[in-house]
C-alpha cells in the first residue's frame, strides 16, 4: 500500500509517500476510466437526439476542441506542474487559492454521495435483467417495488433493496482507494477499462442486430441544421464535454500530480479526450438502436421512447430487456457497463479527497481513506437508502452540476488566466516534454473561449431554474438540496483553507526538484 510504505525523505520522500502511477499508460487509463460515466452511457445519447442529432457533432467538436480539451491540459499542467491534490496545487500557485481546491474537494463529495447510489440501483438491476423482476411495467417496478418512493418528503424509512447493494458498492470503493493509487485505482482502471470497452462493443453489436435499430440510429443521426441556430444547443454540447471529460473539479489535477514529472501530458490528454468521446459515440449507436427496436415493438415513433438519465436506464432499458430476443444478456452487459463505468468515475472523484486530506494532514493511505469514505458512505446510505432517495438524488445531481461544477470550473480559470497571469508558465511546463506543443491559442480559448462558453452555459441554466422551478419541486427542497447546498460548497471550501498545513509542507511555487528538466529521483525510475 503505497501510503504505509517507509517514510521516505525529501522530495523524492514526498511523492512515493503520496503514491504515483506506475507508467503513463496506467494514469491515461485511469484518467480514461474517470472521463467514461454515466455521463456517457446515459446523457449523451439523447443530448446529442435533443440538440439537433447529427448536426450536433458541429458544437460537440467544437465544445471539445475549444473548451473541453484546453481545460483538460490545463488540469494536468496544474497537478503536475505542482504535484499535488487540488487544494495543494492552488496553493502553490499562489497561497489565496487554496480554497479554490477545496470548494473542488467539497463538490467531489456532494458527486460521490450521489453517484454510489445510482452504481447501487445499476448492481440490482444486473440481477433483476437475469429474470426481468420488474414484471409488466418497468416505470412502476422502479420507483414503487425498488425504490418506495412516495410522496416527496425526506423521511428515515429503509428501503432494504438499495441498502444492500449500497453497502457493496462502498465496500468495493473503500477497498480500491485503501490500495493505494496504482495498486488500487491504478490496477482497476487497467482490468476494468478493457473489460467496459469489450461489454459494451458486445452490447452495441446486439443491439444493431434488433428490428428497428435503423430507424433510432436515423433518429439519432439525421441532421437538424436548424437547430445549431439556438444557444441552448451550445450550451448543451459544452456542458455535456466538461460534465463527461471530468473537467474543472480537481479530478485531473490530482491524477496528474501522480504522473512522472517527464511524462507528455498535452499527448495523454489528447488520447483521454477522444477516447472519451469515441465512448460517447459507441454510447449513442447502442443506445439509440436499442431505442429504435423499443419503438418498433411499441409501434410509436423513436421521439416517444427517447429518454436520458434514470429514465433511460432503469424504464426504457427494462423495457428493451424484456421484449427482446436474448434480453438477460443486453440487461447484464448495459447495466454491468453502467457500473464499471460508474466505479471508474466513483473511485476519481473519492480520490480527489483522500488526496487533499493527505497533503494536508499528512496521514496515511488506510487512515485517509477511512477518515473519507466511512463518513460519505454513511450520509450515502442515510439519504439514499430511504424512500425520499430519489427526489433529494435528482436535485442534488441538478444542482451540482449546473452550478457546482460550472461556476468553480469558471472561477478557477479566471483565477489563474487573469488574476494570476499563470498561462504562459503552464503552457512552458506542458510543452517541456508534452507534444503537440501549446502556445497563443491554447491561451486564448482557456482565457476566453472557454470561460465565455462557460458563462452562456450557467446564464441559460439559470433562466431556466428562476423561470420555472425544477421539476416543479417543492421550494423547500429545492432550496435546501439546491441553492444551499451550491452556496455553501464555496463557503465551505475557504473556510477549510484556513486549517494549517502540516508542518514542512512547501507552499510557494512548484516544489523542489518539480522541474521536468531536472534530472530524475530514484524513485521515478531515474538513475539509482
Ligand atoms: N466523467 C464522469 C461521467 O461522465 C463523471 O459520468
Amino acid at each position: 500500500m503505497s501510503g504505509t510504505a517507509e517514510p521516505a525523505t525529501g522530495q523524492a520522500g514526498n511523492e512515493s509517500r503520496r503514491g504515483s502511477f506506475s507508467s503513463r499508460r496506467v494514469f491515461i487509463m485511469a484518467a480514461i476510466g474517470s472521463a467514461v460515466g454515466l455521463g456517457n452511457i446515459w446523457r449523451f445519447p439523447y443530448v446529442a437526439y435533443e440538440n439537433g442529432g447529427g448536426a450536433f457533432v458541429v458544437p460537440y467538436l467544437l465544445a471539445l476542441l475549444c473548451a473541453g480539451l484546453p481545460l483538460l491540459l490545463l488540469d494536468y499542467a496544474l497537478g503536475h506542474r505542482y504535484r499535488g491534490s487540488a487544494p495543494l496545487s492552488f496553493a502553490r500557485l499562489r497561497r489565496g487559492a487554496e480554497g479554490l481546491g477545496w470548494w473542488q474537494v467539497a463538490i467531489c463529495c456532494v458527486i460521490a454521495v450521489y453517484y454510489a447510489a445510482v452504481l447501487a440501483w445499476a448492481v440490482r438491476y444486473t440481477f433483476f435483467s437475469l429474470d426481468q423482476a420488474w414484471g409488466d411495467d418497468p416505470e412502476a417496478f422502479f420507483f414503487g417495488d425498488f425504490l418506495q418512493a412516495g410522496d416527496v418528503e425526506v423521511t428515515a424509512d429503509v428501503v432494504p433493496g438499495v441498502l444492500v447493494p449500497l453497502l457493496i458498492v462502498w465496500g468495493a470503493v473503500l477497498l480500491v482507494m485503501a490500495l493505494g493509487v496504482q495498486r488500487g485505482i491504478g490496477v482497476t482502471s487497467l482490468v476494468f477499462i478493457p473489460v467496459l470497452v469489450l461489454s459494451f462493443v458486445v452490447l452495441v453489436v446486439r443491439a444493431l442486430f434488433l428490428p428497428g435499430a435503423a430507424a433510432g440510429l436515423d433518429a439519432l443521426f439525421t441532421p437538424d441544421w436548424g437547430a445549431l441556430g439556438s444557444a441552448s444547443v451550445w450550451a448543451a454540447a459544452v456542458g455535456q464535454i466538461f460534465f463527461s471529460l471530468s473537467v474543472g473539479f480537481g479530478i485531473m489535477i490530482t491524477y496528474a500530480s501522480y504522473v512522472n514529472r517527464r511524462e507528455d501530458m498535452v499527448g495523454s490528454g489528447f488520447v483521454v479526450g477522444f477516447s472519451n468521446s469515441s465512448f460517447e459515440l459507441l454510447a449513442g449507436i447502442g443506445v439509440f438502436a436499442a431505442l429504435g427496436f423499443m419503438a418498433q415493438a411499441q409501434d410509436v415513433a423513436v421521439g416517444e421512447v427517447a429518454t436520458d438519465g434514470i429514465g433511460l436506464a432503469f424504464i426504457a432499458f427494462p423495457t428493451i430487456i424484456s421484449e427482446a430476443p436474448g434480453g438477460a444478456l443486453i440487461g447484464v452487459l448495459f447495466f454491468g457497463s453502467l457500473v464499471i463505468a460508474g466505479i471508474t468515475s466513483l473511485i476519481s472523484v473519492i480520490e480527489v479527497v483522500i488526496s487533499a486530506v493527505r497533503d494536508k494532514l499528512d496521514t496515511a493511505r488506510l487512515t485517509a481513506t477511512l477518515a473519507v469514505v466511512v463518513p460519505i458512505a454513511l450520509v450515502s446510505l442515510v439519504l439514499f437508502s430511504t424512500t425520499s432517495g430519489i427526489y433529494v438524488l435528482d436535485v442534488v445531481d441538478h444542482f451540482v452540476n449546473q452550478y457546482g461544477i460550472v461556476v468553480v470550473a469558471l472561477v478557477a480559470m479566471l483565477v489563474v488566466a487573469w488574476a494570476l497571469r499563470a498561462l504562459p508558465g503552464l503552457g512552458e511546463h506542458l510543452n517541456v516534454h508534452g507534444r503537440p506543443r501549446v502556445g497563443p491559442t491554447w491561451r486564448v480559448l482557456t482565457s476566453v473561449i472557454a470561460p465565455l462558453g462557460l458563462v452562456i452555459v450557467l446564464v441559460l441554466a439559470l433562466k431556466d431554474d428562476l423561470e420555472a422551478p425544477y421539476e416543479d419541486y417543492p421550494t423547500w427542497l429545492l432550496l435546501t438540496f439546491g441553492w444551499l447546498m451550491v452556496v455553501a460548497l464555496p463557503l465551505v471550501g475557504f473556510l477549510l483553507a484556513r486549517l494549517p498545513w502540516r508542518a514542512g509542507t512547501h507552499l510557494d511555487g512548484a516544489p523542489p526538484g518539480s522541474d521536468p528538466t531536472a534530472p530524475l529521483p530514484a524513485t521515478e525510475g531515474g538513475p539509482r
